[in-house]
Formats: C-alpha cells, structure tokens, sequence
C-alpha cells in the first residue's frame, strides 16, 4: 500500500474493530483458525510498534497432541499450590481452553538499549494486533493468565530460557454475539495539553 487513498474503506475496517470484544472459552467453539490464519494474525502482530525491532513477543502455539502434557502440567501446579483435587482437575480442564490456544510470551533484554517498559509496549502491541487480526478474520479470542502464568515449571515448560510467560490466548469461532457494552468514551483517555 503506497498512501492511504490506497487503503480500504477505512470507516468500515474500524466500525469492525470497535465491535472487538474478549469472548471467554466456554463460548468459543470449533473451528479455530487454520495454521495460515495463526501465521496471518502473528504477522498482523509483528507490525505492532517495537523498538529498535527487538521482537520480544512469543507466541507459542499448542498443538492437540500436546494438551494432555499442558492438563498435566496445570493439574500439577494446581496441587501443589495447596489446591483440592476437584480443583486441581477444573485448573487441568483450562489446558483444553478454545479450539486453538495460544501462549504468549516476551523476552524482555535489559541488554538491548531498550528500557523494559518500552520492550512490554511492543509485547503489549503485538498482542493487540494479533487479537485484532485474529477478530477481523472471523474468530473470538481472550487472553488468559493466572497465578500459574508465573510457575517456573509450567514457564520451562513452554519458554525458551530466558523468556517469560504471560499466559494463553484462546481462539475459537464464538458461539454468542459478544456482551453489547457502552460505547467507549475517547475523553478518558485523549486530552489536549492546555495551559492552566
Ligand atoms: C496479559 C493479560 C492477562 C489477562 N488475564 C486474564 C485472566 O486471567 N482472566 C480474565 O478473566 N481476564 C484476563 N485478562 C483480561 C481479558 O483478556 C480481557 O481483556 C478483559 O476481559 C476485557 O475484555 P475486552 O478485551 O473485551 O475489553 C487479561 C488481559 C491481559 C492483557
């Protein structure tokens, strides 16, 4: 696209954008997005705002066959945070969240030139961008996390060294029209820099 008279119909695009909103996985239903729809919407999230480029986001997705392993990993987590077994069973049930489910996670380098805040706007971005690409391509999504996001055996588990888990981003075809919500109010966040 070489200017904006290129693109497409902007007031479209964006009245679809406002119309975005988190659907949780028990209303999430098959089919999630194929494998070039998950490398369309990672595309989509890699042209987030970064930083000197430094790409610190991850997302790692869960394959089927492997569900079974993350259950067993959530269960474990779950007992031994003191959990009952009825719940370490409902936290192991989480492992099979959407048709598609998604880790994220960044890898933040307090080497690289780059203030950690700045490297979490980029994490932060991508994420948004990839639930936007992943709600314009016809799928719900929401991203999940949890005290188990921070567990060292669940983060070696589905990190590189090095990187930190944020948690898991469900996808799936939405079985009900998102809860209508007011309209957001641009004045809680956008403000002139007026002299007082
Ligand atoms: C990093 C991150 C972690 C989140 N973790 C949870 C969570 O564990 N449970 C939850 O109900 N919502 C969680 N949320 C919030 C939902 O994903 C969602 O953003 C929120 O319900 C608002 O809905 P909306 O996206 O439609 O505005 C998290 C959001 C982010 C960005």
């Amino acid at each position: 696209m070489d200017s904006a008279q290129d693109g497409p119909d902007a007031e479209t695009v964006l009245q679809h954008l406002l119309r975005r909103h988190s659907i949780g996985p028990r209303q999430l239903s098959a089919p999630g997005p194929t494998r070039g729809e998950l490398r369309l919407a990672a595309r989509a999230a890699m042209r987030a705002p970064d930083h000197k480029r430094l790409s610190p986001v991850r997302l790692v997705e869960i394959p089927d066959a492997r569900r079974a392993e993350l259950a067993a990993l959530f269960e474990d987590f779950a007992r031994r945070s003191g959990r009952s077994a009825v719940e370490a069973k409902e936290e192991a049930a989480r492992a099979w969240n959407g048709p598609a489910l998604v880790a994220l996670a960044a890898r933040i380098d307090a080497e690289a030139g780059v203030p950690p805040h700045e490297q979490w706007i980029a994490v932060g971005g991508a994420l948004a961008n990839f639930m936007n690409a992943l709600h314009l391509l016809g799928y719900g999504a929401k991203m999940l996390s949890g005290r188990k996001a921070a567990d060292p055996r669940i983060t070696a588990a589905l990190c590189e060294p090095g990187e930190t888990l944020v948690g898991w981003i469900a996808i799936g075809t939405p079985t009900a029209a998102a809860k209508a919500r007011g309209e957001d109010d641009p004045d809680r966040i956008l403000r002139s820099w007026a002299r007082s």
